[in-house]
């Protein structure tokens, strides 16, 4: 079996930080699953589809062309890499996340990504959906507090209308949506290694990770 990591986890774990330091230290490469739904999202939101529209969503998303080229993000060849890390774009691809077909749409996308593997894939479902057969799944966690916390040291400059207020309300209602949606929901399961890295430092959650696959 050639090697997949999954690193699963809520909004604000830490899950992008850890898995590019990661991938980067192992030499794999790395797989963001959530900006292919911010993709997504970005491009219901130009074509003004309503999200209850499901043959709509499909017709676009047949005809939308998604690809990752290193750390660049493109939709039909537009590099989107910076405009999808919005609060609004994060609301909305939480909403289309919830949707079948969207996850139906971009499962092969990452399964082939998985199968050639050497790859650190983070997200919701990535140990339990997209690649369950890996044997090296985490699951990281931290307080609800702390996550928002540091999403809005990463979003104040970005987006000069959140407060620390709103950036709480919208993890709480992110993590209610993202694990309680019926298809693929955000799960941890026994074969998940759990880290909580409320007190730990990047480096530190990178080191727990390397070594439980040393053993
Ligand atoms: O990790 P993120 O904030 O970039 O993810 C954006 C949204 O995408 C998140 O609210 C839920 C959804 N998502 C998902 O449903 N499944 C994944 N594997 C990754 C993200």
């Amino acid at each position: 079996m050639k090697s997949v990591i999954t690193i699963d986890g809520p909004s604000g774990a830490g899950k992008g930080t850890i898995a590019r330091l990661l991938a980067k230290k192992l030499g794999y490469r790395y797989l963001d699953t959530g900006a292919l739904y911010r993709a997504v999202a970005w491009k219901v939101m130009k074509a003004k589809i309503k999200l209850d529209d499901e043959e709509t969503l499909k017709k676009l998303l047949d005809k939308t062309d998604i690809a990752f080229n290193g750390d660049m993000i493109t939709v039909d060849g537009i590099d989107i890499t910076s405009e999808i890390r919005t609060a609004e774009i994060g609301e909305l691809s939480s909403q289309v996340s919830a949707i079948p077909v969207v996850r139906q749409g971009l499962f092969s996308i990452q399964r082939n990504i998985c199968l050639q593997g050497k790859v650190v894939i983070e997200g919701r479902d990535t140990g339990t959906t997209i690649f369950p057969e890996s044997g090296n799944k985490f699951y990281l966690d931290a307080g609800v507090e702390e996550r928002a916390r540091r999403r809005y040291e990463e979003m104040k400059l970005k987006d000069p209308s959140i407060t620390r207020e709103t950036t709480i309300e919208d993890i709480r209602r992110r993590d209610l949506r993202d694990s309680s949606r019926k298809t693929s929901p955000l799960k941890r399961t026994d074969d998940m290694i759990y880290i909580d890295s409320t007190n730990l430092s990047i480096d530190e959650v990178v080191e727990k990770i390397i070594e439980s696959l040393k053993k």
